[in-house]
């Protein structure tokens, strides 16, 4: 009989064979689950667009379980969420492996460095899809670095039932939005004639170019990098924006309003005419907004004997030039990018698509019934200087146009400033 002490003993020994076993079994598999762990692709998207993402990487995740779509949240501003990108790029070894872009990025990480080239993986027959304007923009020395994922174009919004009842047309000129806008602010109407946005942020560099086209005027020119800023049409752009102010058509605190401030004030009935993007008319014509329905769109209006221009803005996605997944980013691009993916994100917002086709796809029309309307609007949109240094470029103009409409200096004095820190930026000491 063996005693007490040796039971025991036999036990343990028995028991660490057991462990043992577990620990080879645990060693020969190990490598194979994580082999399986989906990878991960991060992307840094703007806070306002959260949802939708959400509803991406689900979709996502579901059609590729070997991959794991992470939108990251930023900051809502544009310019903002592009510091977040550059210092990430700037530090090296960026977490995203997605560049979901606005259209003025892109030179600027181009020349970088910090993106993937995709001119081959786009061919020329799949890149015909897309509108041109934004395609372009994704474009850097012959390079595509950024596939289009949804459009922006300017546009003037205005009040279709006050105009009617006055029996007046919707303005084709800056003086006739002007006129229409005292006429029923002086038979008590309404409170403003015109919204913009007036705030020191990329939001205003946009809204300028517009003012600028339809003056006949221009800010850089990227094939020769000639200024333009100190022209009479720009003089003449600013000066139309400062008088909007001083006339009290739009109101003083234009000058802090970004899209969304100038947005809620008119869809509130507050004013005739508003400059916004095309998400306006979505949120806009909302069950609870007191606008709903009375709201009419068009191009932009001009200066007699100019023609209107919309800035073309929207959001690309590129991928990280430092990527470890360039395979799998790719992946991500084409899910993003698709017909199917392009159709539910304006189904939800009421952006515009950047696949032409989906301009007149009936669901998105009859959601959408001015979408068609919008095709010649989107085609003549008016880039923003296509150059490395924008960033820069924007930030002068923005300074410099604020410190103009908020009256510390002419708008001549402003843009003759302006335009000589531009030129000194692009190497340029004088005339333009
Ligand atoms: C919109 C445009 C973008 C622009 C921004 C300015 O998001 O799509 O191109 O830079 O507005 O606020």
């Amino acid at each position: 009989m063996p005693g007490k002490n040796q039971v025991r003993a036999r036990f343990f020994l028995n028991r660490l064979k057991w462990v043992g076993l577990l620990w080879l079994l645990l060693l020969i598999f190990t490598p194979a689950t994580f082999a399986q762990e989906p990878i991960t692709i991060k992307i840094l998207v703007p806070a306002f667009d959260t949802k939708e993402w959400a509803i991406f990487a689900q979709q996502f995740a579901a059609k590729n379980p070997d991959l794991r779509l992470e939108p990251v949240a930023g900051p809502m501003a544009t310019n903002l969420v592009e510091d977040l990108y550059t210092s990430s790029f700037l530090l090296g070894d960026s977490p995203y492996d997605l560049v979901y872009m606005d259209i003025v990025w892109v030179p600027k990480f181009a020349a970088a460095g910090w993106l993937m080239d995709l001119s081959d993986k786009l061919p020329p027959q799949e890149q015909k899809a897309f509108l041109s304007g934004d395609l372009d923009g994704g474009r850097y020395k012959g390079k595509l670095y950024r596939v289009p994922f949804r459009s922006d174009a300017g546009l003037l919004y205005y009040r279709e039932d006050l105009l009617k009842q006055a029996g007046l047309k919707p303005p084709e000129t800056f003086t006739e939005m002007v006129q229409i806008s005292q006429t029923l602010q002086k038979q008590g109407k309404v409170k403003w004639g015109y919204l913009w946005q007036g705030k020191q942020y990329e939001g205003l560099a946009a809204m300028f170019t517009e003012i600028l086209e339809g003056y006949g005027g221009f800010w850089i020119d990227p094939k020769t990098n000639q200024v333009g800023l100190d022209r009479p049409e720009a003089i003449e752009a600013v000066t139309f924006l400062q008088n909007t102010i001083k006339q009290k058509i739009s109101p003083p605190g234009v000058t802090t309003y970004q899209e969304e401030e100038s947005r809620r004030l008119f869809q509130n009935g507050e004013a005739v005419f508003l400059r916004n993007w095309p998400y306006v008319w979505a949120e806009a014509n909302k069950p609870d907004v007191p606008m709903r329905g009375k709201i009419g769109l068009k191009p932009m209006v001009h200066a007699v004997g100019q023609q209107s221009g919309a800035s073309q803005g929207g959001l690309g996605i590129g991928i990280s030039a430092t990527t470890r997944h360039p395979q799998e980013a790719w992946r991500a691009v084409q899910f993003l990018t698709s017909v199917e993916s392009q159709r539910q994100y304006v189904l939800h917002t009421g952006v515009i698509p950047s696949r032409r086709a989906l301009f007149t796809d009936p669901q998105l029309v009859k959601r959408y019934p001015h979408f068609p309307s919008l095709l010649p609007v989107v085609d003549r949109a008016v880039l923003r200087p296509p150059i490395p240094q924008y960033a820069q470029a924007s930030d002068i103009l923005q300074r410099y146009l604020s410190a103009a409409i908020t009256n510390q200096l002419s708008p001549k004095a402003a843009m003759e400033q302006a335009a000589r820190e531009t030129r000194s930026l692009l190497g340029k000491k004088s005339e333009s």
